[in-house]
């Protein structure tokens, strides 16, 4: 099922989300929900309270690389509960998007490797070093799970200068194709 993707404005963004047990009732359909959802948005994560949850979940499909690195064809994770236990490697700066900003994309700096522990779909633990552009999305998906948007790592000038369609998006004009809730 597709969920409508929260725009920026909407307060469960800004929230810092719990975390989950694996009472969590089904939790394997948010999952699917999710990177559905995700896919038909042509996203590359997903992050729960990009859904409306306040849980510390998201998902990640790099497959869209595929053709640039072929190591991520069919690449799908789940991510549960994950904790940053260390970054590492050295400062990149790449531009992103998020599916919360439609039609906003800036240049964040972030380093290119993290320690990562995290639950799978499963609730298996896993404990790795995550590189590359998976590192990437994956530093920007957890930051949803703090309340943290890819804006606030921006430099004051730069978000000075996209100030109107921040000021548009968080009185409710998004303009995409996927279904959105945004603010009022
Ligand atoms: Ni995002």
């Amino acid at each position: 099922m597709i969920l409508p993707i929260y725009t920026l404005g909407q307060p469960v963004l800004r929230k810092v989300a719990e975390e989950i047990t694996p009472e969590y009732p089904d939790i394997k359909e948010l999952l699917a929900n999710m990177f559905e959802t995700m896919s038909k948005a042509d996203g590359v994560g997903l992050a729960a309270p990009q859904v409306g949850l306040s849980i510390r979940v998201f998902v990640i499909d790099l497959d869209c690389l595929s053709e640039e690195f072929p190591e991520y064809k069919g690449f799908r994770k789940a991510f549960i509960n994950p904790e940053i236990l260390e970054l590492g490697g050295e400062e990149e700066t790449i531009e992103e998007g998020c599916l919360s900003l439609p039609g906003v994309h800036e240049s964040v700096k972030r380093m290119n490797r993290v320690h990562m522990r995290y639950l799978d779909e499963n609730f298996a633990e896993h404990d790795e070093w995550i590189e590359g552009y998976e590192a990437r999305v994956v530093q920007h998906e957890y930051d949803h799970l703090d309340g943290k948007v890819f804006v606030d790592r921006i430099s004051a000038l730069r978000r000075q200068l996209i100030k109107g369609k921040l000021n548009a998006l968080l009185k409710g004009k998004a303009h995409c194709t996927y279904k959105v809730k945004t603010p009022r």
